[in-house]
């Protein structure tokens, strides 16, 4: 989703850092827009430092001497791809303005070229703020449906005291995510994510492993958090980046894969197996490399620990446990054994041999089969959808519990 912030001159302007911060980390890609005295106060190159693109700061900024015809009809462009318009800090000047349909810039010529929904963040002296004139528009704005976030009373850098700082960068947030219909539905959860393969060594070069990217499991953690939850990711090896603000643990074998689950399993309330994990290993691992002139024909293997069927053993009622079947044959059949037989709330089950399925792709294809025979087969969609269309059903369950 794409939102546009704009930004107006006043000393909380530099607060706006803190909100691109927050919005990005929620999956939102952030335009910001600047007014000319916005940047006396913050400068155009922290914003898009940290929002990663250009800070649109000239209505007719100039190529050469000549307007550049880009930048004339970019805030239409603007206007039409955007899902939210956030003004923080909205000075009264500019609220002002766009409340009586001014566009004398491109912040306040964007706001009557767009339809989406308008979030006013003002900040100012309190005089300016308990003007009628100023409460007037405010009024207006509110009347065709923008939401005014009223500031907080304290100490003004004016060096009054009364209601004019800037609402808190959490509200900002938190109304704009109301606004774009994201959740924060899993804020009271805790959420242990497994990824990844597990690897088996056979010495010191050899292993014996499963085929997985990770892909689907990092999608759950970024979802997970994204939704408020706290959340801890497993992860066996895999090339990936980790997301942000997730607690981190890199493991390579089934039994440290183990080990960190049943670390974290007591203070999890969701755990979400998505993990391939090695069922056998050698039964002798060398220290060294086997050399090819010495050979070996046959290789014993022995079976790894099942953590998902020690988690139905040790797991609280309470507890959401979800997890995943690649499977080749008999797709829902042997995905709804696994569900019995491990104990699970949820089983994720997939076809792996289906194009645009399974291993290293983006998109995955997959059915979600409850304990009480109820199926849910999805279409074809992104690890990041599946992960949400997932986690849709743990909050169902979880608030299941609570009832
Ligand atoms: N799993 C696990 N520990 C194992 C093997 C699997 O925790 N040693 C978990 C996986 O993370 C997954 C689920 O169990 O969530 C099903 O994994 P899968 O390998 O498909 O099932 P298995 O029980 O190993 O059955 P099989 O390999 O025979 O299909």
């Amino acid at each position: 989703m794409r939102v546009a912030l704009g930004v107006t001159g006043g000393i909380a302007a530099y607060k706006a850092a803190e909100l691109v911060r927050v919005l990005q980390d929620k999956g939102l890609e952030v335009q910001v827009i600047m007014t000319r005295s916005a940047r006396r106060f913050v400068t155009a190159l922290t914003l898009a430092s940290l929002s990663g693109r250009k800070v649109i700061t000239d209505m007719f900024a100039t190529s050469g001497g000549e307007p550049n015809v880009e930048s004339a009809i970019e805030h239409i462009a603007v206007a039409q791809n955007i899902d939210a318009l956030v003004v923080a800090p909205a000075t009264a000047n500019t609220i002002a303005k766009i409340a009586r349909g001014i566009a004398d810039d491109f912040l306040t010529t964007l706001c009557l070229a767009t339809r989406a929904p308008l979030i006013i963040a003002p900040a100012m002296n309190v005089n300016m703020w308990e003007n009628p004139a100023t409460q007037e528009n405010l009024d207006i704005l509110r009347g065709r449906g923008a939401t005014i976030l009223d500031p907080d009373e304290g100490y003004l850098a004016c060096g009054m005291t009364g209601p004019g700082r800037l609402a808190s960068v959490e509200t900002i947030a938190r109304a704009l995510f109301v606004t774009l219909g994201i959740r924060e539905d899993l804020r009271d959860e805790k959420v242990l994510v497994t990824a990844g393969r597990t690897e088996e060594p056979l010495d010191a070069v050899r292993y014996l492993s499963n085929r997985s990217s990770g892909k689907m499991g990092y999608a759950l953690a970024e979802a997970s958090r994204r939704r408020g939850a706290r959340v801890s990711l497993v992860s066996g090896p895999a090339s990936l980046e980790p997301p942000q603000g997730v607690h981190f643990e890199r493991v390579r074998t089934t039994e440290e894969m183990a080990e960190a689950v049943f670390r974290h399993l007591d203070e999890s309330s969701v755990v979400l197996m998505a993990a391939a994990v090695a069922d056998f290993r050698p039964a002798e691992s060398q220290n060294g490399k086997i050399k090819k002139r010495d050979g070996f024909s046959t290789i014993e293997v022995e079976p790894t620990r099942d953590i998902l069927a020690e988690i139905a053993r040790r797991r609280r009622p309470s507890q959401v446990v979800v997890g995943f079947a690649a499977e080749a044959e008999r797709v829902l059949e042997n995905a709804s054994q696994k569900l019995r037989e491990k104990g699970l709330d949820l089983i994720v089950a997939n076809d792996v041999t289906r194009e645009g399925a399974g291993f290293e792709v983006d998109t995955n294809i997959v059915t979600l089969i409850f304990p009480d025979g109820r199926e849910i087969p999805l279409e074809k969609m992104s690890k990041l959808d599946v992960a949400k269309r997932v986690l849709d059903q743990v909050v169902e369950m979880k608030s299941r519990v609570r009832r």
